[in-house]
């Protein structure tokens, strides 16, 4: 190639960058000027948004732990495992403890950061017979006279169950409903009477507990979880209940309200309640948050969004006191309350009207939505 020849092409290189750069800056410095909209933040993540406020969590299972994942990944802060950690779950038959099924969520919670609530260590569901019978096999709840030895068998095998759960999950369940359901939902008794820890211990049964989980892990925050205790009817009941506790130095340190509710529930309610429970000195954690609705026509969809956006803003503003809210699921696809479409996300789960509802709740939906999505 002549010389000149070879200076030519450089030139040209050089000028078509230079031109190709400029333009570049002058498209650039335009388009600020412009002030044209950022591009579209793409998903948002639930435990991002609320990292201010509180925990945000889900109950899991063992299935929805794989089919749920990236959902976990992205949104949840925290897990509850919905069957795996109670007492039927752990214990079925006496003195043999399986905590293998449990730890695949519980290991999960660890690998990934994730808090642990532990459920639930008391309860008259779900709990083998095998607690309430006694040498014989009969059904101590079940007798007319109830001995000291029958209490002090139901007492010893109440307490060995806190003892080697909590001892087993110490340092990896950070707060656990101790007692769940305890509340009657007959309004002439406090305590609910068909509970067989009820029927041979007595009201003692909770001071039982409370003190055991303690002094198994001074570490673990423990709870009282139950549904409608923000309800008129259970409240006052409920409040007397921790009262007494209280008062005779129980070590209880937070108040579960499990929220169980379907659209057009009363949020009133549940503010008074926590300005209740507030003023016992207690943490509340929303537990097991579903929501129902049985319309899913678009306008059902978007009552639905309304309501959880009216939740999640008064979650906020008492966020000092409380500092997790458990959704009891992640999609319709997996949902104790099949009929009642009660979750966030639907049943190819993808993100509803609802999930949009809360990532700002001071926005509607379709406003979170548009700003998201870009569309
Ligand atoms: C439910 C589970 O979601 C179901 O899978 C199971 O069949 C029954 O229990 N209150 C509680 C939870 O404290 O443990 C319950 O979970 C729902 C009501």
């Amino acid at each position: 190639m002549p010389k000149n020849k070879g200076k030519l092409v450089c030139m040209v290189v050089v000028f078509v960058l230079a031109l190709t750069l400029s333009v570049g800056c002058f498209t650039r410095s335009n388009a600020e000027a412009d002030d044209q909209p950022a591009p579209p933040p793409g998903m948002p993540s639930l435990k991002e948004i609320y990292k201010d406020y509180f925990e945000i969590g889900a109950a899991v299972n063992l299935s929805t732990i794989n089919t749920h994942r990236s959902l976990i990944d992205l949104h949840f802060s925290s897990l509850t495992a919905e069957n795996e950690m109670k007492p039927e779950g752990l214990q079925r038959t006496e003195g043999r403890f399986s905590f293998q099924i449990a730890d695949r969520i519980v290991n999960l919670a660890v690998d990934q950061g994730l808090k642990m609530r532990g459920h639930t260590l008391v309860w008259h569901a779900q709990t083998p017979g095998w607690f309430f019978q006694d040498k014989n096999g009969n059904r101590i709840d079940q007798k007319a006279v109830i001995t000291e030895e029958d209490r002090q068998l139901v007492r010893e095998r109440l307490e060995s169950h806190i003892e080697n759960v909590m001892q087993y999950y110490a340092g990896k369940v950070y707060a656990w409903d101790v007692v769940n359901e305890a509340i009657s939902d007959d309004g002439r008794y406090i305590l609910r009477q068909d509970s067989p820890w009820f029927r041979i211990l007595g009201e003692e049964f909770l001071e039982i507990a409370f003190r055991k989980a303690h002094e198994v892990d001074p570490d673990a925050k423990l709870f009282y979880n139950d549904y409608n205790i923000e309800r008129p009817y259970k409240l006052n009941r409920t409040i007397q209940m921790l009262q007494s506790l209280l008062d005779k130095g129980v070590p209880i340190h937070g108040v579960g309200i499990q929220g169980h509710w379907s659209v057009g529930d009363s949020l009133a309610e549940v503010e008074q309640a926590i300005k209740k429970y507030a003023e016992l000195g207690l943490e509340i954690h929303i537990t097991e948050l579903d929501i129902g609705t049985r319309d899913i026509s678009a306008q059902g969809l978007a009552r639905q969004a309304e309501y959880y956006r009216q939740a999640f803003a008064l979650f906020k503003k008492y966020s000092d006191v409380i500092t997790s809210v458990t959704l009891w699921g992640i999609s319709d696809a997996a949902t104790w309350r099949p009929n009642d479409n009660p979750l966030l996300f639907d049943k190819n789960r993808e993100p509803k009207p609802a999930f949009w509802a809360i990532v700002d709740t001071d926005k509607s939906w379709e406003e979170n939505k548009a700003y998201y999505l870009g569309e």
